[in-house]
């Protein structure tokens, strides 16, 4: 009798075609993975993450209206796994996005959501996977509304696949963690056209037993919403929490667990900037509070306002001085609120 030994898996193709309204208005400008996190754009993390784990090729799947962005980012991206993008001139979800370029995929792949990274070594689960149609990494949640939902056999088969159930109404909570391996010959008797991984695809494997699951233990992170992308700085600069770029000018005081200021960006005196991401060349000015929230690039937060609890300042607004904004407001980008024009707190 012989063993097969699946081949090293050398492929990769990361999901970057959504929205991101989630994370509007920053998204507006930039793809979701191209936010930076700790200073680097999202997708650099994930390409070293895939690159650590022996992939070598990867192909990230774009809308067409944000060919421009991914052009110049592949234009000065840096060295390490071959990087292509395959554009659709229509959404094509989630498992759609992978059938239009499945001709260019070996016979066993990664496929990435584009707003995930894991602490833990993308090489880890490859080796504890079995052999089947399309291997989940899972994680465990504490609230798996938000999530795939998956309820795993004691052969760590996908028994059940459910996207985004009513809240209280979760199967289990170990959810899909958006990292897949995924075997051409799963794919190929579906047409065609947009089609879901989460509402389609798995399900129906899960149904014919050829969909199985691997929980990564702990290390787990999603940048998908605001809260999330918060928390996420938290964690990767885990040892450097208050990080600023080298030209970033900081007078005022960065408090909290951690904080992040980009580049060419300015902390002026007396202002506090607490567990928040202050974007390249934004300016918080003296006196001003930003705290929990995101503050664009180029954008202004005037002297002595107040930005507090998850905000979002697009890029290139201006809050004017004393304005106070809180509890998940955003600011369209270019917008400029005048002095004292605007004071909004969260109910009580
Ligand atoms: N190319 C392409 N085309 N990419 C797309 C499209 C599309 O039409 N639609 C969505 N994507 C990409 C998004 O850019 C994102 O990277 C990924 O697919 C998943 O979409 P999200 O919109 O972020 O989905 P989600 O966060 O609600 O849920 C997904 O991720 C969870 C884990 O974070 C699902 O896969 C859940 O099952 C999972 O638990
Ligand atoms: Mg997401």
């Amino acid at each position: 009798m012989t063993i097969e030994t699946p081949s090293p898996i050398r492929q990769a193709l990361v999901l970057v075609g959504g929205r991101g309204t989630r994370m509007w208005p920053l998204t507006a400008s930039t793809p979701k993975s191209l936010l930076p996190l700790a200073g680097r754009p999202f997708l650099e993390h994930q390409v070293s993450q895939l690159g650590d784990a022996g992939v070598d090729e990867v192909v990230l799947a774009v809308g067409v209206d944000q060919v421009a962005a991914w052009e110049a980012y592949l234009a000065s991206a840096p060295s390490g796994p071959r990087l292509s993008l395959a554009v659709e001139d229509r959404p094509l979800d989630t498992a759609g996005a992978v059938m239009a370029v499945l001709d260019r995929m070996d016979d066993r792949f990664l496929v990435l959501n584009g707003d995930v990274i894991f602490t833990t070594a993308i090489a880890r689960f490859v080796a504890a996977a079995p052999s089947a149609g399309a291997v989940l990494a899972l994680a465990q949640v504490p609230d798996p509304s938000a999530y795939g939902v998956v309820v795993l056999d004691d052969d760590g088969r996908v028994e059940r696949f459910v996207e985004k159930p009513a809240p209280g109404t979760a199967p289990a909570d170990t959810v899909n963690a958006g990292l897949y391996i995924v075997e051409r010959r799963a794919l190929e008797d579906f047409e065609p056209g947009p089609l879901s991984f989460e509402r389609r695809v798995f399900p129906e494997l899960a149904a014919r037993k050829d969909l199985a699951g691997v929980v990564v233990d702990g290390g787990w992170l999603d940048i998908g919403t605001p809260h999330l992308y918060l928390d996420t700085h938290e964690r990767v600069q885990a040892d450097t929490p208050h990080l600023a770029a080298d030209d970033a000018h900081v007078v005022g005081r960065r408090s909290g667990s951690w904080s992040y200021v980009g580049a060419g960006a300015s902390i002026e005196a007396e202002a506090e900037v607490r567990e928040s991401v202050v974007l390249a060349g934004a300016t918080i000015a003296q006196g001003a509070v930003v705290r929990r929230s995101i503050v664009g690039r180029n954008a202004v937060i005037g002297a002595g306002a107040r930005v507090i609890d998850h905000v979002i300042v697009g890029e290139d607004a201006v809050v004017g001085a004393g304005c106070e904004l809180h509890a998940g407001i955003r600011v369209a980008p270019g917008i400029e609120l005048g002095e004292r024009s605007i004071t909004v707190r969260p109910p009580r």
